[in-house]
């Protein structure tokens, strides 16, 4: 089956159906198939692609360029040193370049309004590549990790999120595991949880999807049976230092580690986390946070993250296959 989302944007996970959503993954599948076999037809030649970063990245970028790149089309890399973004052009003004130069604009940065604007003023599809509000792509290869290693259809995996929920990966697993039917729980300390409109939200489009959803505080509670435990650093990009101290008050219950592994009751949990990690003392901020707060490993342990139970870096490979996805359909 194929659905039309040529010349679509995808900024939010909202702005797609959930059949749209699971056309991408099976796309990616696929696409990752014919990938390893030699056999992937360039779908994208002849096409340009302007990535825009206004934060760091190692994955979202390498996956836009090898994808670009493995399709036969060309990416430009702009970022805030090395442009007149922000400095001395509005992003008005270079979403309005951009449009006429480009076939299709990635943008990573602050606010969501700025991703919204980029496509309001370039006319071109525009796909997020993370913003505060919401990481899309993330979650399309989540999907399809959680697809590969679960030996169920999706809509009968369970995962659970445990962390700070109100930020970009927290809103946008909440988003994708409920337009997949799944069974979603959100665990996080109530002043982290999710926005309660976009929770109410879920839960009426739940009604269509059969998902189910948990938003819960307790970590016993809602790790429970779950399939997947999955959780993101506790200071995202753009927070201030200063958050560090708090966050680690509020999130040390919510540490995944042996025993919350354990605690599902399912000697096949997997886990899962969209990386970059803080789980030892090989990174400058690692080793910051263990001098101030004495701390050798933040929101996963290393043994969990070390452990055959981790799906990480196969996550972080169907980055690639879902982003090329996403391109293949939105501009061939
Ligand atoms: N997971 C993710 O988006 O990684 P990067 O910040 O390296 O792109
Ligand atoms: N919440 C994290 C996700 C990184 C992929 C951040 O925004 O920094």
């Amino acid at each position: 089956m194929s659905f039309n989302l040529r010349n679509r944007s995808l900024l939010d996970l909202m702005d797609f159906a959930p059949r749209d959503i699971a056309y991408l993954i099976d796309l990616a599948a696929e696409l990752k198939r014919s990938k390893a076999a030699g056999t992937e037809q360039p779908r994208l030649r002849g096409r340009n692609i302007a990535l825009i970063f206004e934060k760091a990245s190692t994955r979202t970028r390498c996956a836009f360029e090898v994808a670009v790149h493995d399709q036969g089309g060309h990416v430009t890399y702009l970022d805030s040193a090395g442009s007149q973004l922000g400095h001395k052009e509005s992003l008005k003004d270079t979403a309005r370049v951009l449009g006429r130069l480009f076939d299709g604009i990635e943008y990573r940065g602050f606010h969501q309004s700025v991703v919204q604007d980029i496509a309001r003023h370039s006319h071109v599809p525009v796909w997020n590549g993370l913003t505060d509000e919401a990481h899309p792509t993330q979650v399309l290869a989540d999907l399809l990790t959680m697809q590969e290693f679960g030996d169920r259809p999706l809509r009968q995996l369970a995962f659970c999120y445990l962390g700070d929920a109100r930020f970009n990966m927290g809103c946008s697993l909440l988003i994708g595991g409920t337009q997949m039917g799944m069974d979603v729980r959100i665990c996080a300390p109530e002043v982290l949880a999710p926005p309660a409109g976009l929770v109410a939200q879920m839960q009426q489009l739940a009604q269509t999807t059969g998902a189910r959803i948990h938003i819960g505080t307790d970590p016993a509670v809602a790790v429970r049976g779950a399939d997947f435990l999955y959780t993101d650093v506790w200071v995202s990009m753009g927070e201030a230092d200063a958050v560090w101290q708090q966050r680690i008050e509020q999130l040390m219950p919510y540490q995944v580690n042996a025993a919350l592994m354990r605690a599902t009751g399912q000697p096949r949990t997997r886990f899962m986390h969209c990386l970059p990690a803080m789980h030892n003392l090989e990174t400058e901020l690692g080793r910051q946070v263990h001098d101030k707060f004495g701390l050798s490993e933040v929101e996963v342990t290393d043994e969990v993250f070390e452990s055959e139970a981790s799906v990480v870096f196969t996550q972080a490979e169907n980055r690639l296959h879902t982003i090329k996805a996403v391109l293949v359909a939105t501009l061939s």
